[in-house]
Order: C-alpha cells, then structure tokens, then sequence
C-alpha cells in the first residue's frame, strides 16, 4: 500500500471539518432566527434552548472555522506557489 503523504491529512481535515462546520452553522443560523423570532423558528424551539445552543457551540464553531479555513489556505497558498515546497537533503 503507498506511504499516505502529510498533504493527504491535510485535505481529510479541510474535508472533515467543512462537513461539521455545515451542521454547526446550520444550528447557529436556525437557532439564531429563533432567537430573533424570524420566519417561524421560535415555534420549533424556545428561546431559552436557542440561547443554550449558540452558547455550547460557540467554541466548536471558532475552533473548527480556524482548522478547516487556516489549513485550506495553506494548501491554496501551496498550490499557487506562495510557499514553496521544503526540499529534502
Ligand atoms: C462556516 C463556513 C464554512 C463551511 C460551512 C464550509 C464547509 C465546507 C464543506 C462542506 C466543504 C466540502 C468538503 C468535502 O469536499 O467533503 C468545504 C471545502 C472547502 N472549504 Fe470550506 N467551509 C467554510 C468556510 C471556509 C473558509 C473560510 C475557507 C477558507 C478560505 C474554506 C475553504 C475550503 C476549501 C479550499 C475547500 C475544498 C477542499 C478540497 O476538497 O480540496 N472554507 N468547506
């Protein structure tokens, strides 16, 4: 089986947490509406369970934004070149 390359990691985390990062957001702007009563969401949940929700998932929110964007910059900067490739004695 070939060696699995650092860069092969690198794109299961941008992938891994763009799929979380789409339900957390999914949760914060369902739950955001409900909070501002828009567009009937505050039928599907209380305020009070809105307002727990945006606050158990604040830090999960920044610390899979901050993975899942500063890794993909990194290989976009990589691919266009920016950062060069480390040579190998
Ligand atoms: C809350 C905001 C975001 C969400 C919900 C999100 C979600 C996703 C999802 C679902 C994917 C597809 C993963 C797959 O192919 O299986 C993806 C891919 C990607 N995202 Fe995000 N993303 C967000 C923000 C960002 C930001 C700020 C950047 C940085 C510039 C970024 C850069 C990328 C790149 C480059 C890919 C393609 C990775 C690849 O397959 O090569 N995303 N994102």
């Amino acid at each position: 089986m070939a060696k699995k390359t650092v860069n092969y990691y690198l794109v299961k985390i941008v992938r891994i947490t763009g799929w979380i990062l789409f339900l957390i957001m999914v949760l914060f702007i369902t739950t955001g509406f409900a909070l501002c009563g828009k567009y009937g969401f505050g039928k599907i949940i209380s305020t009070q369970a809105a307002l727990r929700i945006h606050k158990i998932f604040d830090m999960p929110l920044i610390v899979f934004f901050l993975a899942h964007s500063l890794v993909a910059i990194y290989l976009a900067f990589r691919r266009w070149g920016w950062i060069k490739k480390r040579k190998t004695a």
